[in-house]
């Protein structure tokens, strides 16, 4: 079942903090790659982020995920610290389910076990169940027929849709999106879109970094704008696309609007 993009506004976001980014800081040699980071994502709450290339935002997307380490501050999710390592890392990891541009599904794995792998090796799930649970979530995606497939056999859309389904059948806490739709050909942009807004209608908590404007619009409670490293601007989608307060953003949106 895919949502209209009906621009219906995003759902208010009144849960309490999920993801908290206190006081973060990152460098890689002399690159000051994440500055002074105060981010609070609420239960329930779409975040987008924007920025230029090279301004942070995949870095930001891996230090929540804990697959790159920071240098100052502190990361919780739901309360926890972010372990630095060993098994509570990995059932950590486990409650945010990330989406990278790239899908990384398993070439010779189907559909479904590309689905169910996860479920079964990492929390334990019996087959059955886990082959239930990934089809209703395929059915949910749309690519419920492809079940028996390989990913090679399915577009770009398709992987993607599967990529999602596969975060989600580990029932995290959190999604995070690293530009979902930057690699795939344009009529499949819409289709992922579809699946993420009905995805943040049904109250997901999700951290998109994104250019799609009408994504934003729609489904975002909150753009967080970065640029070099550091957050310079948070707003409603409304406010931060119609009247940005920062010159960095102002400049930003002149040129992605433009092409
Ligand atoms: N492993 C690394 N070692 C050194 N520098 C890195 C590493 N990863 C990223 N960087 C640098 O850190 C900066 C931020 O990179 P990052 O990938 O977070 O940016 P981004 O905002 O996601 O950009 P894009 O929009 O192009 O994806 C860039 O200058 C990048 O070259
Ligand atoms: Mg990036």
């Amino acid at each position: 079942m895919t949502a209209e993009q009906t621009g219906s506004g995003p759902s208010a976001a009144t849960g309490e903090p999920l993801v908290v980014l206190d006081g973060v800081q990152k460098w890689y040699g002399d690159l000051h790659v994440l500055q002074d980071i105060n981010l609070t994502v609420h239960r329930g709450e779409v975040v987008v982020v924007i920025g230029p290339s090279g301004s942070g935002k995949s870095t930001l997307c891996r230090a929540i995920n804990r697959l790159e380490t920071i240098d100052e501050g502190t990361i919780s999710l739901d309360g926890q610290p972010l372990p630095a390592e060993g098994k509570a890392l990995a059932s950590l990891r486990a409650e945010v389910g990330m989406v990278f541009q790239s899908f990384n599904l398993f070439a010779h794995k189907t559909i479904l076990e590309n689905v169910t792998l996860g479920p079964i090796k990492v929390r334990g799930v019996k087959k059955a169940e886990a082959d239930q649970h990934a089809m209703e979530l395929l059915e949910r995606v749309g690519v419920a027929h492809q079940a028996e497939k390989y990913p090679a056999q399915l577009s770009g859309g398709q992987q993607q849709r599967v990529a999602i389904a596969r975060a989600l059948a580990m029932e995290p806490k959190v999604m995070l999106f690293d530009e979902p739709t930057s690699a795939l050909d344009p009529e499949m942009i819409k289709e992922v879109l579809d699946v993420m807004v009905d995805l943040a209608k049904r109250g997901m908590t999700m951290v998109v970094v994104t250019h799609e404007m009408g994504f934003a619009r729609t489904a975002a409670d909150r753009v967080v704008f970065m640029s070099d490293g550091a957050i310079v601007e948070e707003n409603t989608p409304e406010e931060f696309f119609t009247n940005p307060s920062s010159e960095r953003a102002q400049d930003f949106l002149s040129k992605i609007l433009k092409h």
